[in-house]
């Protein structure tokens, strides 16, 4: 046995690995990974694995950076960790100001947590008590769409409810009320998104105004259902989305988890929109994809509803023992600078042409329904002739033989590169992407049906 079997040996012995099927990873030779640098892991027998979905959509600025590891190693020797309630410490100040100087529009607070769900559930708790506090109790629903995910905890799967992975705690959840997805791949409009008018607004705008005086807020992942399977959807609907909220007196979080930090090419999917909501959650490319820290950013009008006056306490009593920790945070301000200063949205926009050109070359593969880019996030959906998620999931070994690390969503392919990949290191991933497709769909197409 050799020293990365042995590893692997150990790893299954104790190690509960999140959405893995236990059996499959008993049986599978998993790579185990030891280092990484840019756009690479490097696994303990020294292969290197182009990263196509940047370490769980975060890794931004690719691997150790050296400005982020540097900012690690100097606060890690200086301030570990101090409670942030009734106090500070500089990294946290340092941090909130220049996220507040990046936010969209009139936004100004900044209210810290670790992992994204635990940023949606800030974001929830703050938009029930928003209500609470102002003497509407009855504001206590939340609408969502369907197929949104934000986060796997009991609060998180109400609101972003996947059957697949949320089904077996069904019984136990809060559901909010939801609208229909904006679900591109399979428009029941029979529309192209370019130009569709987005006739599935109006399922929204009925939960909205019909719910309104139940409800504190609306969620949505705006411009790309990430979990759901990629499903990129035009801006335009957040936008409107946004005049109904307004108009209705509902508060509107947009969760920026997975596409904030530059991955739609703007800084935040909002601005594709051209609006500013009530709340952001933030997380993953935060810290470039390093350490976990993840925030909800508020209003103004939001935050004085939470000042106490002679007759109420108003505080948000709710929070976790590492919010703004200064390790995190430091990680966080050098990711903010490495953002401006290598200027990654440029890089964005170079990337996003070679997606987008190579994607809808992809569609013509036989086998392949469909398939969507925007900015650094690229989709195909393997049809349910062809096999769907189990050829998706052979495509995605292949893909790793050769060098390349992706993961489908059942019969859902995507490639999200670090933002700071190369044009070659790029065309790599492509090359790759498209052999592992062609490999698997046509060449197995022709030896099963020989012309
Ligand atoms: C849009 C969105 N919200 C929330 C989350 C949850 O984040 P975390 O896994 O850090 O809890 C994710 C995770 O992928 C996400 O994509």
């Amino acid at each position: 046995m050799n020293g990365t079997e042995i590893l692997r040996r150990k790893d299954i012995s104790h190690f509960w690995h999140p959405y893995t099927d236990i059996n499959t990873l008993e049986q599978s030779e998993f790579p185990v990974i030891e280092r990484a640098e840019g756009v690479y892991l490097v696994d303990t027998e020294g292969q290197r694995l182009l990263d196509g979905i940047s370490s769980w959509w975060c890794v931004n600025l690719g691997h150790s950076h050296p400005d982020i590891v540097g900012a690690i190693r100097k606060q890690s020797g200086k301030l570990q960790h101090s409670i942030t309630a009734g106090m500070s410490h500089t990294e946290v100040i340092r941090l909130s100001e220049k996220i507040i100087a990046i936010a969209p529009g009139n936004l100004s607070r900044v209210y810290y947590a670790s992992d994204g769900a635990c940023s949606v559930e800030a974001a929830m708790r703050i938009s029930l008590q928003y209500w609470w506090n102002l003497g509407r109790p009855e504001k206590k629903n939340m609408i969502s769409l369907s197929g949104g995910y934000h986060g796997d905890t009991l609060g998180c799967a109400g609101l972003g409810y996947i059957s697949r992975f949320h089904r077996s705690v069904e019984h136990v959840l809060n559901r909010s009320i939801t609208a229909e997805s904006p679900h591109c791949f399979h428009c029941r409009y029979h529309r192209k998104p370019e130009d569709c008018g987005i006739p599935c607004f109006a399922s929204m705008e009925k939960a909205v105004t019909e719910n309104s005086s139940s409800t504190a807020a609306v969620i949505v992942e705006p411009v790309c259902q990430g979990a759901a399977g990629m499903r990129i959807y035009p801006p335009e609907y957040t936008a409107r989305l946004r005049k109904v909220c307004d108009e209705n007196d509902v508060l509107l979080i947009l969760d920026e988890i997975a596409v904030g930090f530059g991955r739609t090419g703007k800084m935040f999917a909002s601005e594709l929109a051209g609006i500013v909501p009530d709340m952001m959650c933030i997380g993953k490319g935060l810290t470039g994809g390093t350490l976990p820290m993840s925030a909800v950013v508020a209003s103004e009008a939001v935050y004085d509803a939470f000042r106490s006056n002679a007759e109420t306490d108003r505080t948000l009593y709710h929070g976790h023992t590492f919010c703004g920790n200064p390790i995190a945070a430091a990680a966080a301000c050098a990711a903010i600078d490495v953002y401006e200063k290598e200027n990654v949205l440029g890089n964005v926009e170079m990337l996003s042409e070679m997606l987008s050109k190579a994607f809808s070359r992809f569609r013509s593969i036989r086998g392949v329904h469909g398939s969507t880019a925007l900015g650094c996030m690229s989709a195909l959906e393997i049809s349910e002739e062809s096999g769907g998620s189990g050829t998706a999931l052979n495509i995605a070994n292949t893909a790793r033989r050769k060098g390349l690390f992706i993961r489908p969503l059942s019969s859902v392919l995507y490639l999200w590169p670090p933002l700071v990949t190369g044009k070659k290191e790029m065309e790599k991933m492509l090359r790759i992407f498209e052999d592992s497709l062609i490999k698997n769909l046509v060449q197995k197409q022709i030896q099963v049906h020989p012309l």
